[in-house]
């Protein structure tokens, strides 16, 4: 089996050119499949709350939630490094707060590192957080749990502004950053310019990595996907087909056949 991927092996690939694959997950079976198909890091995402959950937005996921199924996530993987999401208001309202939030992700749940979103404003957490022992990913660009704040789902161009932040959170003391909705050319002066490795989604092909939401990538979500989303297999037509075959089988008599009888 291949080494355990740590933050440490994150920037390693980066110094070496060496891109890093990432995805989220939300429970075992996928989690597992996706640690035995070499992904390097999973992340499990708030994204829970409109994928699995069936919400309009990550809002109103709660820490339990969380670590619920960031537990599940843990026990999928093996080798690629578990990254739990920190939720909407774990960590905006006390530097305290948000360290007793944090180490429940790496005590209660097995994950390896947090994620949090925002730029300079969240550095104090950041910081806090890295002289606890905990791993951060900061989160830059379009932040969905400012959707309010934005005016929307919106792509982030403020070229100055994004750079400023990418350079705090290094700062502060992240072992990596994602980079959501950003044009490609301010991802690439972004990469060349921090130390700590990039993952992208919806910023362009020059970030150090790049990250999906498994159920997008996959098929499975058949709500609105965004333009940067490649839909690498079907799976809802499949699972679709597979259990309206089943019923057609069923109410014909022919299921169960000899076969799958006991006798
Ligand atoms: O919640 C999530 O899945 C994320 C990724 C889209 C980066 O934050």
């Amino acid at each position: 089996m291949q080494s355990q991927v740590t933050t440490s092996t994150l920037i390693k690939m980066k110094q070496q050119g060496k891109k890093i694959a990432a995805l989220t997950a939300y429970d075992f079976p996928f989690a597992r499949m996706l640690d035995q198909a070499g992904i390097d890091t999973v992340l499990v995402g708030d994204s829970l709350g409109m994928v699995v959950q069936g919400k309009e937005n990550t809002l109103p996921v709660t820490m339990d939630e969380m670590l619920y199924h960031t537990a599940m996530v843990s026990r999928g993987c093996a080798r690629a490094l578990v990254v739990g999401d920190m939720p909407f208001m774990s960590y905006q309202g006390s530097l305290d707060e948000a360290v007793k939030n944090a180490g429940r992700f790496l005590k209660e749940a097995g994950a390896a590192a947090v994620k949090l979103e925002g730029g300079a404003d969240v550095c104090p957490v950041i910081t806090a957080l890295v002289k606890s022992g905990i791993p951060v990913q900061a989160h830059i660009g379009l932040t969905p749990q400012s959707v309010h704040q934005m005016g929307g789902f919106k792509v982030q161009r403020d070229e100055e502004r994004l750079i400023k932040d990418a350079k705090d959170v290094e700062a502060a003391g992240a072992f990596s950053v994602v980079l959501e909705g950003i044009p490609s050319a301010i991802s690439e002066k972004i990469t060349h310019a921090l130390k700590i490795p990039t993952i992208g989604i919806g910023a362009g092909p020059h970030c150090d990595g790049q990250i999906l939401v498994l159920h997008d990538m996959l098929g499975i979500n058949d709500r609105f996907l965004p333009k940067f989303v490649k839909k690498y297999a079907d799976l809802a037509a499949a699972a679709g087909k597979g259990v309206a075959d089943y019923i057609a089988e069923v109410q014909q008599g022919s299921f169960p056949s000899d076969e799958y009888e006991y006798k």
